[in-house]
């Protein structure tokens, strides 16, 4: 097999890299370890930058989205049992809060590429980086037990964190950053109806939780817990229990409980490896980056790569231009580090961190406030939210 652009995972950014590139008239192949119905299923996520909205309408890809999508025109916090409504709108210039969430993103990617002829390749094995040092780097994998190679121009690591691509850097030419949180998210999906019109980010009592919403009947909620916790400790009722703790106000407000038909717990982790390019390696997405959820920066930082990975191969390929592929790592590690740093804020300021000093703890509250008190802070918070845009 030959292509140009060889891309190694069909999440947010292999996905979105091969529209992109199809859309500048650039062939690409993708291959993916997990089936096409583990990659559509898998629950993440929910939020798009403003600017991921428009992509995805620009890109034809905007229909269910539109239909299915909730648009918010702000977001809530609360500590102290006091809510406050940050109107990240009116703090924009008319950018809202969308949440529609990844997996069903996720669909319409794949639906859209294989309508348009692409490939994906679903349920390979063993993918390989060679010869990504030279000119004609190549993906090495297995299909149904037979060896297969995708010679091509260029090849992309949109592989996650535990994909092949990062390692694929020689490790004395790369440097890594991670912070791992003391704190895990423990997330669920219920049948219930809306208990409230936006999101609610709350730091109370026993830390950090969280109100969103994938449909009128089905809502998604997160409370922070220990990492290390094991899932079958946390009855319906405990976690009801926590919700109702952390989310609690003094004005009457109720929040409504349903069955809960789905229950997980993820680690909170920030990570950045440097560089994101070697030779004709380029990596995309979390193979680079991890943020921890808090503001759900993950995809939107992904569909940020690929947007300017796409720019700069159609450069190359059209123009025979390769400064902006030159480039491309420090163009975007420049808005990752932003993003990075983002994360970390509302991360630390929305949990509760028992190695913190009781001083610390008093700064994140004071951090809260000035969101409550001063345009400059939550027009900050806001722009963030909605995600920056490019220089
Ligand atoms: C969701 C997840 C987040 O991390 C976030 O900040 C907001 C919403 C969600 O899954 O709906």
């Amino acid at each position: 097999m030959r292509t140009q652009v060889g891309i190694v995972g069909a999440g947010p950014a292999g996905l979105f890299l091969s529209l992109l590139l199809h859309r500048a008239g650039i062939e690409s192949i993708i291959i993916e370890s997990r089936s096409r119905r583990d990659v559509e299923e898998t629950v993440r996520a929910g939020v798009l930058e403003h600017w991921v909205v428009e992509l995805m309408q620009e890109l034809g890809l905007g229909e269910r989205m539109l239909r299915e999508g909730h648009f918010h025109s702000g977001i809530t916090l609360q500590w102290n049992r006091e809510r406050h409504h940050v109107d990240i709108q009116g703090l924009t210039g008319g950018k809202g809060v969308t949440v529609y969430p990844q997996h069903e993103v996720l669909k319409d990617l794949i639906a859209a590429r294989l309508a348009q002829g692409g490939e994906i390749l679903f349920g390979v094995s063993g993918a390989a980086f060679r010869d990504v040092d030279t000119d004609h780097p190549s993906i090495a994998f297995s299909r149904d037990g037979a060896p297969e190679v995708i010679a091509c121009d260029y090849v992309v690591g949109a592989d996650g964190f535990h994909g092949p691509g990062r390692q694929a850097i020689p490790a004395s030419l790369r440097t890594e950053y991670q912070k791992i949180y003391p704190f895990g998210w423990l997330g669920i999906l219920t049948n219930a109806k809306l208990s409230w019109p936006e999101l609610i980010y709350t730091n109370q009592q026993d830390g950090f939780a969280l109100l969103s919403t994938r449909s009128p009947e089905v809502q998604r909620m997160y409370i922070q817990c220990d990492p290390a916790d094991d899932i079958a400790n946390w009855s319906d009722a405990r976690i009801w229990d926590q919700l109702q703790i952390r989310l609690g106000t003094d004005d009457g407000w109720t929040l409504t409980e349903g069955p809960i038909f789905q229950k997980g717990i993820i680690p909170l982790r920030s990570f950045v490896c440097e560089p994101m390019q070697y030779g004709r390696l380029f990596l995309a997405g979390d193979s680079a980056h991890i943020v921890p959820p808090t503001g759900a920066k993950g995809l939107n930082l992904a569909v940020a790569d690929v947007l300017v990975l796409s720019r700069a191969m159609e450069a190359q390929f059209r123009h025979n231009r390769r400064d902006l592929l030159d480039r491309y790592s420090a163009a975007c590690l420049r808005r990752v580090w932003k993003a990075e740093r983002f994360s970390w804020y509302m991360t630390t300021m929305l949990h509760k961190n028992l190695h913190e000093t009781d001083f610390e703890q008093r700064i994140h509250f004071a951090d809260l406030d000035l969101v409550r008190t001063s345009e400059a802070s939550a027009r900050s918070l806001a722009e963030n939210y909605v995600g920056l845009p490019f220089d």
